[in-house]
């Protein structure tokens, strides 16, 4: 099959056999699959692929079952690795079916992100209906799924993004307040909007230096959920506001989680989210459609942030 490799950090086309299925895994043919941050620290040699995943790149597919359980049937799925191929073995209860309606361009965009949003606002941050969340990065892949998430389960959204014409993309899709974080204090902001109240979960990937300031626009018992760290991995904060507040901090990473866990979140997409998605309320935001042969020029477009929403690439 056709696939990319990374080699001497850069995304190179390369041929390798179709992979072998393990047990409880089925074979997709890969239509399109989606980029993520995730896929260029791992090309920079910053973040290897877990023990037992494949080191092609790519977190997230559309494609059909060709061979296993479900065969015929057309899926996305969530994978460990091996997504910027012609075909990926995935665990198939890593598998959801094709939303009603949508194409496997669309669909592609939807694992890593929905899996990502679902666990880390509703399971770690424990997000109800009528709180607030603010959201660093809303323009992101993450950061647009977790707009239309948030909202869909009735929380008030506040999203920072690095321009104007990034916030207008973010009111578009549901955020009530977005901040031009080059241009306004998001501390500042987000007290005034709040009334001085603050919010109730901050869904951080921006981490050092903004953790300190996410304190202090949390309220009592908030909770502080970090998935990245863009800022870097070490912060100085302010215990007392953690005790005073009773603040919870929390954070995860996807990738290296088991099966079961990840199958787990599988399961609570599929019953509360599949029935909004492709309705108008939920669904990807395509930003830009790249053939698989072009991956490194995927990458670089990710990298220059110009994009709203996710990136593709589709499959031969
Ligand atoms: N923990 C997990 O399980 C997990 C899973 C997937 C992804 N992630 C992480 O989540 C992040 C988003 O992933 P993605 O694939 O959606 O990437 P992406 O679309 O490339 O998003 C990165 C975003 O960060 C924003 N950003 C950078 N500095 C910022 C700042 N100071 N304040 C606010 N926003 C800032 C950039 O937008 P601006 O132009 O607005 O700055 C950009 O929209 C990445 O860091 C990724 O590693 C974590």
């Amino acid at each position: 099959m056709k696939c990319i490799e990374i080699r001497g950090q850069r995304l190179v086309m390369a041929e390798r056999p179709v992979p072998k299925l393990k047990a409880g895994e089925v074979l997709v043919k890969v239509h399109a699959a989606g980029v993520n941050r995730p896929d260029i620290l791992q090309r920079k040699g910053l973040y290897p692929p877990p023990p037992g995943a494949s080191d092609i790149p790519g977190l997230e597919i559309a494609g059909e079952i060709v061979k296993g359980a479900g065969k015929g049937k057309k899926v996305i799925a969530l994978v460990a690795g091996g997504g910027y191929a012609e075909y990926c073995a995935v665990p198939a209860k890593q598998c959801l079916p094709l939303p009603k309606g949508m194409d496997f361009i669309t669909a592609a965009g939807i694992p890593e992100t929905y899996f990502t949003v679902w666990t880390n606002l509703f399971d770690r941050g424990g997000l109800k209906k009528g709180e607030t969340v603010l959201i660093h990065g809303g323009a992101s892949g993450i950061g647009t799924t977790a707009i239309q998430i948030a909202r869909a389960f009735g929380a008030k959204v506040i999203v920072t993004a690095g321009t104007d014409k990034k916030c207008r993309a973010c009111k578009k899709l549901g955020a009530q307040t977005t901040i031009n974080y080059r241009t306004k204090d998001f501390v500042v902001e987000t007290l005034r909007v709040t009334k001085n109240a603050g919010v109730d979960v901050v869904l951080d990937m921006v981490g050092g230096d903004y953790l300190p300031r996410n304190l202090m626009v949390l309220k009592a018992g908030g909770r502080h959920v970090s998935i990245a760290m863009q800022h870097g991995r070490v912060a100085e904060l302010d215990i007392f506001q953690v005790m005073s507040k009773r603040l919870i901090l929390t954070g995860s990473t996807l990738r290296p989680r088991s099966v079961a866990d990840k199958a787990a979140i599988a399961q609570a997409l599929h019953k509360a989210v599949w029935p909004l998605l492709g309705k108008g309320r939920l669904g990807p935001v395509v930003d830009r459609v790249f053939p698989l042969a072009e991956a490194q020029a995927a990458h670089e477009y990710l990298e220059s942030a110009a994009h709203v929403g996710k990136v593709i690439l589709q499959a031969i």
